[in-house]
Order: C-alpha cells, then structure tokens, then sequence
C-alpha cells in the first residue's frame, strides 16, 4: 500500500486545472479576500458538505462542523468561529444545519457512556432523558431519531442566539439572521425547520425548548416552499383549466394545491 496519497494530488491537479480553464481569473479572485455571506454551523458527517448542498462556490460561506453540530457555549473552537465570522467578516446569516439519521444524536439516545464522544453528546443525552416519556411515546426508532435531530437543530440556534457575540451584535444593529436547517441525506433536499431569528426580542418570545418536545416545528422543504410561494402569487382563479406545473416526481412532496 502507498503511504503517500498521490491519487487526492492528482485529483487536485485535475480540478485546479478545470477551474482555471472555466475561469481564469478565479485562482487569483480567491487568493485576494473572501466575503461569505453565511456561516455555517453543521454536522462532521462527510455526506453533509456546505458549499455541494448550497451549490456554492468556495468564499460564499464560513464553515463550522462537529459532531452533531453541537453548539457547547465553552467551546472555544465554536466561539471563536462565530466571533470572527460576525465581528470580521460580517456574515448576514448563521445557518444551523442538521441532518436526519445523524449517527451522534443517535449514539446520544442510546446507552453507551464510554466514550469522550458521550461528554460531546450530553446536551442531546440530558434533553432525551428530561423528556424520555415523550420520545420514547414516539415507537419507531427511527421516528424517535429523526424527532431528536429536529429538536436538535432547534436547541443549538437558541444557543447560538444566546451567545454575548451574537447579542452584542444585534444590540449594535448589526444585520444578523439565525436559521435552523435540517438535511435529509436520502434525497439531498434541505428543510427550514426554525426559529428564524433576528434580533433578542424574537429569540425571547420563543416558546421553551420543553414546549417544542411536544409540540414541534413542522420542516418545511425548500423545493415545497417555492411551491408555496408559487401557488400563494397567484390569483385564485388561476388554476382553474391549468395542469399543475410541478416535476410528477416531486408531486406527492410539493404540491401545496393538492392537485
Ligand atoms: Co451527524
């Protein structure tokens, strides 16, 4: 076996090259600054990329990722991330991004304790245990993981929205909006589940963490919400003769008209 990793050079060569002949400029605009308008806080599972799911070219968006995309108010790695994301480069929006079959949140609902990783996970441990007659109510597994890495998502936009860098931004009108994003692997497709917030007044009128347990946020697909959208500007009148517009593929998930 090769103890050098020639074939990930090669493959760099490759792409370095496709990216200055598709745009010859690019190498020198990237080596001048970068501006990302987003940071992104995610999950370290490798299928969860920032820029492939976005579609965004390097520079668009500042990445944060750990297991679980767990916010820990004392992680200085995190804090520091978020500090020289808002105060250095201005990013207008923090994206919490989940995903759905997350094996940490997973191993945090099981009983193994034996591991560094189990102290990672005690937030979403604690929040399982506090509440483990409702989850435990919810009797597909799978169902009950799905709900945790939700819930997650949630928990971790709170958390990030009651850090002294993100307060202190807003209480200086500094633009600043959080969002909690879930990824479903199986199909790509990213899903806004909230809280949107923008300011400590949205993020203090948000029911408790508890509240959403039981009664939680329904995700909402982007490929549905431009369906919404799609289907909300037109007059009622509208539809009457027409076919509906949307893939037969993505029907059954995006048709808001129910046509
Ligand atoms: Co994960």
């Amino acid at each position: 076996m090769s103890r050098t990793l020639d074939h990930l050079l090669d493959q760099n060569v490759v792409w370095a090259s496709e990216k200055r002949r598709h745009d010859p400029t690019y190498f020198l605009r990237m080596a001048e600054h970068q501006t990302p308008q987003y940071l992104w806080i995610g999950c370290s599972d490798s299928r969860v990329t920032a820029n492939d799911v976005l579609r965004l070219d390097p520079g668009e968006v500042f990445v944060h990722r750990n297991i679980a995309n767990i916010v820990h108010t004392s992680d200085l790695n995190i804090l520091s991330v978020l500090e020289f994301a808002i105060e250095h480069l201005a990013v207008r929006h923090i994206i919490v991004c989940g995903h759905y079959g997350c094996s940490g949140v997973r191993r945090a609902l099981g009983g193994d304790r034996g591991a560094m990783l189990d102290h990672w996970l005690q937030p979403i441990t604690m929040l399982y245990r506090k509440h483990k007659p409702k989850f435990d109510a919810i009797g597909d597994e799978a169902a009950r993981l799905d709900r945790m890495c939700e819930i997650n998502v949630e928990m971790q936009v709170r958390r990030i929205a009651a850090t002294p860098i993100v307060e202190n931004a807003w209480a200086r009108g500094q633009e600043l909006h959080l969002h909690g994003w879930l990824y479903a692997i199986h199909d790509g497709l990213l899903m806004d589940l909230g809280p949107h917030l923008s300011s400590t007044e949205e993020r203090d009128a948000l029911p408790s963490i508890d509240a959403r347990v039981i009664d939680p946020a329904e995700p909402v697909s982007a490929m549905r919400r431009q369906a919404i959208d799609a289907f909300t500007r037109l007059p009622p009148d509208a539809m009457e003769g027409l076919a509906c517009p949307l893939p037969a593929a993505s029907h059954r998930l995006t048709c808001a008209e129910g046509c």
